[in-house]
């Protein structure tokens, strides 16, 4: 049902023939991303909570086809600066998702735990891994999609605003990214 309104949403967006203003993309945006900004949907990510400066430049980067995602590079070529504003705002304000269900599995966790603290993960994602500025908020986001934000950044998939992600996903192996993304998406 839900993949449905999204995808009537999405034909609607494709076929209008004016731009369309922020009001009238934010309701397909909700769609696919969750009523709330926390996604039920595989691989797509949950925004709310997110800080609003990296919000506004994974934006900036669609827009540009700098990061390539074909549905997202549709929705923000023709948005304005101040769109990717009112988008950035507006998904930082919302609150953000809660780990639910059964916890980390203990031994992945320890696991994942010495990788972060190798590599110094909450340095720039905040100790409780609820981001700030140009960094994510990790903390309970989609395990799907850390496991493919992870993995696209480790075979070169996806450019970032800048290295460091390259730099620090080096190192990384696959059975590490998947301790991680199993422990950070039930950190609580
Ligand atoms: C048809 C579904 C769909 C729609 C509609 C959609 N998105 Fe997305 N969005 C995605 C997917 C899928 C990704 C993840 C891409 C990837 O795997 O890198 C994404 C990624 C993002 C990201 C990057 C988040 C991160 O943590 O890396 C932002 C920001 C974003 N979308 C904002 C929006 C906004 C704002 C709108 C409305 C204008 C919107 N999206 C509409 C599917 C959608
Ligand atoms: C020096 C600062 C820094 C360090 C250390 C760091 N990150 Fe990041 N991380 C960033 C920045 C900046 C981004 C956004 C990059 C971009 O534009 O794609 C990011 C993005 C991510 C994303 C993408 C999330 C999303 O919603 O799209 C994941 C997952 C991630 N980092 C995990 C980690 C893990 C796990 C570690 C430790 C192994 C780590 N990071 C260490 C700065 C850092």
């Amino acid at each position: 049902m839900k993949n449905i309104a999204a995808a009537v949403m999405i034909c609607l967006l494709a076929t209008s023939a004016h731009a369309l203003t922020y009001e009238e993309k934010l309701p397909a945006c909700l769609a696919c991303h969750g009523e709330k900004g926390i996604s039920e949907t595989a691989e797509v990510p949950s925004l709310a909570g997110m800080p609003s400066d990296f919000t506004l430049i994974q934006l900036f980067l669609f827009r540009q086809g700098t990061r390539k995602v074909e549905i997202m590079n549709d929705l923000a070529k023709d948005m304005s600066d101040d769109d990717l504003r009112k988008f950035a705002e507006y998904f930082s304000r919302l609150p953000p998702p809660k780990a639910s269900g059964e916890p980390a599995d203990p031994q992945a966790a320890a696991r994942a735990q010495a990788v972060i603290a190798a590599n110094h993960c909450a340095s720039c994602h905040n100790p409780d891994f609820s981001g700030r500025e140009q960094m994510p908020r990790l903390a309970a986001q989609r395990e799907d999609y850390l496991l493919k934000a992870l993995r696209d950044y480790k075979a070169a998939r996806r450019p970032g605003y800048d290295a460091t992600m390259d730099e620090v996903i080096r190192p990384i192996t696959d059975q590490n990214i998947v301790d991680l993304s199993h422990y950070l998406a039930r950190l609580r």
